[in-house]
C-alpha cells in the first residue's frame, strides 16, 4: 500500500476526524477574503543614510509596535531566486510520497519531511506537509537531513538562507537603532544566530472550514521571513486577538513577523504576532517560513526597559529553556482542551 500522505487524503469527500477542530478554533474569515490593513513596506534606499533611510524605519518600528507584522518589498533579494525557490519546492512536494519519505523525520531526526498530522503531542492535527531544514550556523548543517531531489534544490536553497541572513539582520539593526542600542545589539543578544528553514505545502482540503492549515501561535523566535504565493491563507489578529483578518498576498514580498524572543527583548514595545493559516478546497498553498532564532543558549532578558515599565520577564532564562516552556504549555492546554470534551 502507498505511504498516506496529506496529498492522498485531499481526494477524499470528509476530513478525517484527527483534523477536526473544536468550534472556538475554526476559521472565522475565507482564505481569499482579503484585508490590506497589514503595512507594506518598500526597502529601497534602506541602505542610504539621510531622509530616505529614517522614513523607512519608522515605517518598521510602528509597524512592530501596532501590529509585530508586516510586508516588505524592494527589499534586495533577487526575484529570480524567489521564484526558483518556490518553484523547485513544489517540485518537492510533488514528488511521490515514497521519494518524499526518504527524508522522514519522524523519530525525532533534526530536518526532514513529515506530514504534519505525524508531530507530537498536538490535540488535533494541522492539514499540512512540511519540509524543514537547519541552515545556519553553518557548522550545524546536516546535508543528509536535507532533500537531495529536485536537483539544484540545494544550491538555491543555501543562497536563499543567506540573502534571507542577511534581510534579517538588516530588519534587526533598525530595530536595535530604535531602541537606542547600538546597531547589532539584537543580532549579538542572538550569540550565534541560528536559521531554521521551515516550507509549508497546504494541500486542497476537503472541508478546510473545520480544521486549520496551521493552528493560531506566535514564532518563538527573533524574527520570521515569510514568503507566501498567491493564493491566500495566512491569518493575523487585531483588536487584541479578537478579530481575524487575511494578508493580502502581495508578489515577491516577504512577510515579517516578530516572535516572541523579540518581543522579549524590546520589553512588550514589539509584537509577537499571533497569526494562523487556513486552507480551502480550491487550491493548494505554498510557504516558506525563515526562522531567526538565537542561539539555544543565548540569554533572554529585556535589552532596554523603558523608565517607568516593569519587565515582560521575572528573570533571565536561556532561549532553550523559554522554548521548553513554551511548549510544555502548549501541550498542557491541548491535553486540558481533549479532558473537557
Ligand atoms: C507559519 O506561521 O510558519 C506559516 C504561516 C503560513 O503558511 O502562512
Ligand atoms: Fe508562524
Amino acid at each position: 500500500m502507498a505511504p498516506t500522505t496529506l496529498t492522498s487524503l485531499a481526494e477524499e469527500k470528509t476530513l478525517q476526524s484527527e483534523f477536526v477542530r473544536d468550534e472556538d478554533e475554526r476559521p472565522k474569515v475565507a482564505y481569499n477574503q482579503f484585508s490590506n490593513e497589514i503595512p507594506v513596506i518598500s526597502l529601497a534606499g534602506i541602505d542610504d543614510a539621510g531622509a530616505k533611510r529614517s522614513e523607512i524605519c519608522k515605517r518598521i518600528v510602528e509597524a512592530c509596535e501596532d501590529w509585530g507584522i508586516f510586508q516588505v518589498v524592494e527589499h534586495g533579494v533577487d526575484t529570480n531566486l524567489i521564484s526558483d525557490m518556490t518553484r523547485l519546492a513544489r517540485e518537492f512536494f510533488d514528488l511521490p510520497a515514497e521519494e518524499k519519505l526518504r527524508f522522514d523525520m519522524s523519530g525525532g531526526k533534526k530536518g526532514g519531511f513529515i506530514v504534519s498530522s505525524h508531530l507530537q503531542g498536538e490535540a488535533v492535527q494541522d492539514w499540512r506537509e512540511i519540509v524543514t531544514y537547519f541552515s545556519y550556523p553553518i557548522r550545524a548543517r546536516d546535508y543528509s537531513r536535507w532533500p537531495d531531489k529536485p536537483e539544484n534544490w540545494r544550491a538555491v536553497t543555501e543562497e536563499y538562507s543567506e540573502k534571507l541572513m542577511n534581510l534579517a539582520c538588516k530588519l534587526l539593526d533598525v530595530l536595535s537603532e530604535a531602541m537606542g542600542l547600538e546597531k547589532d545589539a539584537l543580532t549579538k543578544a542572538c550569540v550565534d544566530m541560528d536559521q531554521k528553514v521551515v516550507v509549508n505545502f497546504y494541500p486542497k482540503c476537503p472541508q478546510p472550514d473545520m480544521t486549520l492549515g496551521l493552528k493560531r501561535h506566535t514564532d518563538p523566535g527573533t524574527i520570521t521571513l515569510l514568503l507566501q504565493d498567491q493564493v491566500g491563507g495566512l491569518q493575523a489578529t487585531k483588536d487584541g486577538g479578537k478579530t481575524w483578518i487575511t494578508v493580502q498576498p502581495v508578489e515577491g514580498a516577504f512577510v515579517v513577523n516578530l516572535g516572541d524572543h523579540g518581543h522579549y527583548l524590546s520589553n512588550g514595545r514589539f509584537k509577537n504576532a499571533d497569526h494562523q493559516a487556513v486552507v480551502n478546497s480550491n487550491y493548494s498553498r505554498l510557504s516558506i517560513a525563515t526562522f531567526q532564532n538565537p542561539a539555544p543558549q543565548a540569554i533572554v532578558y529585556p535589552l532596554k526597559i523603558r523608565e517607568g515599565d516593569k519587565p515582560v520577564l521575572e528573570e533571565p532564562i536561556t532561549f532553550a529553556e523559554m522554548y521548553k516552556r513554551k511548549m510544555s504549555k502548549d501541550i498542557e492546554l491541548a491535553k486540558l482542551k481533549k479532558l473537557a470534551k
